[in-house]
Parts: C-alpha cells; sequence; structure tokens
C-alpha cells in the first residue's frame, strides 16, 4: 500500500522538489486521460480504470502509487485505488474542478520554457520570442489552439470560483454599468449581471476569446440582452464608457502593456468612474507557494510578475488613479478600489 510519508529529510526533501516535474507530468497524464472521472465512490483496482481510460493497466498502476505519494489518490490495503479530496478536483464534473488549471499549468510550451528560467531571471525578459519568434497570446491563438482552449477553460473555471466572491463583495448597487477589460469568457461579468437585474455590462477581451463567451452571453443566452461584446487589444484602446471598470488577473505583463492599459481605462472612463483591480498577491497572502510559481510562468511567458501589494498600488498610483479600499476577495485574491480623478 502507498502511503503519504511524513516531511523528510532535507537531503530527502530536495531530491523530491528537484523531481517536481515528474508530479506536474504525473497529475497532467491523470487529468488528460480522465482517471478521476473514470473512478466513482467504489474502490476500483488499475485493471479496472485501464479498461476505462484506454490504458495499459501495469503503468497505469505506477501512475497511480506515484500520485499516491503526494495525497492524490490512495491506495487500499487490497491494492485497490479510491479518490482523495485532492484527486476529485480533478474531475471535469466536480464542483471547483482544477482539471483545466492543472493542464493549463503543465501545457508543452511550460515544457520548452522552464529550462530556460536562468536566461530569463538574467535578462529580465520572457522567453517566448527566442522559442516561438512571437509573443504569447499570438502563439496561443495562431499556433497552439489546444492550449488557447485549455486556457480559456481554465481561466473559466478560476473565475468561476472566484466570481460568486467578488459578486458578493462588490456593491454595485445604482451602477448602471460594468466594464470587464481582459475579461476571458465573461464569467465574472455574467455573475455580476446575474445579481443586478438592471446592470448592463460590457467583456472586452482579445478577438478569439470574445468569439466563445460564456453561454449567458452570447446570442439567445439569458443575459445577451444585457451585454456587448467587444473585441479588442486593451493596450491599443478600450472605447467603453462604464461606472465601473474590472480588471482582474491583467496586470500581470509588462509593465509598459499595464501603463498603457491603465491610461486607456483612465481616457475612457468618465471622472469619479470606478476601477477596481483584482489580483493575486505575492506577499500578504496564504498561497505563496503557488503564486510564486505562477510568478516565476508569467516572467517565461510573458515577461511579467505577480505583485506585491506596494508593486501593484504605485503602479495605480503613476497611472493618475486614486487608490481607496484593499478588500480581500478570498484566500488568493485581493481587489483594489481605485477611483479615476475629476
Ligand atoms: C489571466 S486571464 C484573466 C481573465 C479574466 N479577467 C479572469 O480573471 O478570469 C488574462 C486575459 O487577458 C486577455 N488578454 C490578453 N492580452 C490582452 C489584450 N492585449 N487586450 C485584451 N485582453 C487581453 C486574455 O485573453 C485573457 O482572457
Amino acid at each position: 500500500m502507498t502511503t503519504v510519508s511524513p516531511t523528510p529529510q532535507p537531503a530527502m526533501r530536495l531530491r523530491e522538489l528537484i523531481f517536481g516535474a515528474a508530479c506536474a507530468a504525473a497529475v497532467r497524464a491523470a487529468a488528460r486521460l480522465g482517471v478521476a472521472d473514470a473512478l466513482g465512490d467504489r474502490p476500483a483496482t488499475a485493471e479496472e480504470l485501464a479498461v476505462a481510460v484506454h490504458t495499459e493497466p501495469g503503468p497505469l498502476r505506477r501512475l497511480l502509487r506515484a500520485l499516491s505519494c503526494y495525497g492524490i489518490f490512495a491506495e487500499t490495503d487490497d491494492g485497490r485505488y479510491t479518490h482523495t479530496e485532492m484527486s476529485r478536483l480533478l474531475r471535469e464534473d466536480t464542483p471547483h474542478s482544477l482539471r483545466y488549471i492543472s493542464l493549463w499549468c503543465t501545457e508543452p510550451w511550460t515544457w520548452e520554457a522552464w529550462p530556460r528560467l536562468d536566461e530569463a531571471v538574467r535578462s529580465g525578459r520572457d522567453v517566448f520570442d527566442g522559442l516561438y519568434g512571437k509573443g504569447f497570446f499570438d502563439y496561443l491563438h495562431e499556433d497552439a489552439a489546444e492550449s488557447a482552449e485549455v486556457f480559456d477553460r481554465a481561466m473559466t473555471t478560476s473565475s468561476r470560483q472566484s466570481a460568486d466572491d467578488i459578486a458578493g463583495l462588490l456593491d454595485l448597487t445604482g451602477v448602471s454599468s460594468v466594464a470587464d477589460i481582459g475579461g476571458g469568457q465573461g464569467h465574472v461579468l455574467a455573475s455580476l449581471l446575474e445579481k443586478y437585474p438592471a446592470l448592463e455590462g460590457t467583456l472586452l477581451d482579445l478577438p478569439t476569446v470574445v468569439a466563445n463567451p460564456d453561454p449567458r452571453l452570447r446570442a439567445g443566452g439569458a443575459l445577451a440582452s444585457r451585454v456587448r461584446l467587444v473585441p479588442g487589444d486593451c493596450r491599443d484602446d478600450i472605447p467603453v464608457r462604464a461606472d465601473v471598470y474590472i480588471i482582474k488577473n491583467i496586470l500581470e505583463w509588462d509593465d509598459e502593456s499595464t501603463r498603457r492599459t491603465l491610461a486607456n481605462v483612465i481616457r475612457a472612463a468618465r471622472p469619479g468612474a470606478r476601477v477596481v483591480i483584482i489580483e493575486n498577491l505575492v506577499d500578504d497572502s496564504p498561497s505563496m507557494k503557488f503564486t510564486t510559481a505562477m510568478d516565476l510562468l508569467l516572467l517565461l511567458n510573458v515577461g511579467g510578475a505577480k505583485h506585491s501589494k506596494e508593486s501593484l498600488v504605485s503602479r495605480m498610483t503613476q497611472a493618475g488613479l486614486e487608490v481607496g479600499e484593499i478588500l480581500v476577495v478570498n484566500p488568493y485574491l485581493h481587489a483594489f478600489e481605485c477611483t479615476v480623478p475629476g
């Protein structure tokens, strides 16, 4: 039976960390094979699971054994496998599923980029141009359709998880219009429109993203009559007048893109408009291991960064926004309430 070992000695701990790629690859393989979806509430043998997910039983047992060491699936005394809280999160049908997040964080391009981390640390720049001859989002949308789809689904999953928290936190009473800039498929926007029946919304994102919005926002969808879909690049222009602008998990790229985006919001908005910037922080957060890893991935793919509270506030202030309250959305997100000056 595989058991999760207690905290090992430093040398073994380091050995385990060095093999972190094997753990990430094992999670990815399980997610792609649909192992968690195939395993129900009843313990199953590797042979039974292999039939369900179309693999060889021996290698599948090895995969499950490796994952069980991390508490992702568990092995019973008679050699069957059962779910754990973590393995259930790999199911597609589970509320707050992490299936697409796990795929997104282990997409093929990440395995090309990670070995160049020393290069990125030396230069302070992304490695995407060197690898693919173009920027990350161009690569994603022009050359990696499957990755783009995984990205959109991962963003929707994570938006869905935080959308309720954001809708619960933000008071939009009396607000007529809200715009989500770089709002992905529009899950946060849809949650806000559902909560406030008189609210009108705009979703601005890259053309290929707004072409495939949340079903509620599409033509014929329940919220379609109150939504405008605007394809565009927020660094070039934000042709949207709204009472409240939401900018969530966008200001993680290079500083020039942040500067241009905030300048475009201020240009588009009327004086006194609210700008709510929502981000994960690399300080003052209980999710440091995850956020600092994302910070390094952002350096590799877009030359970006997750911010500390101070670095984010300084960029908003430099852009000319008045920074007000900083609210805790949930254990991994903070919301910065800003105002466009008069
Ligand atoms: C990390 S995701 C965040 C999505 C969404 N705001 C959320 O929190 O779920 C970044 C989003 O920015 C969009 N994006 C990237 N570059 C953009 C640009 N230049 N103009 C507008 N949107 C952009 C991406 O398509 C993606 O939907």
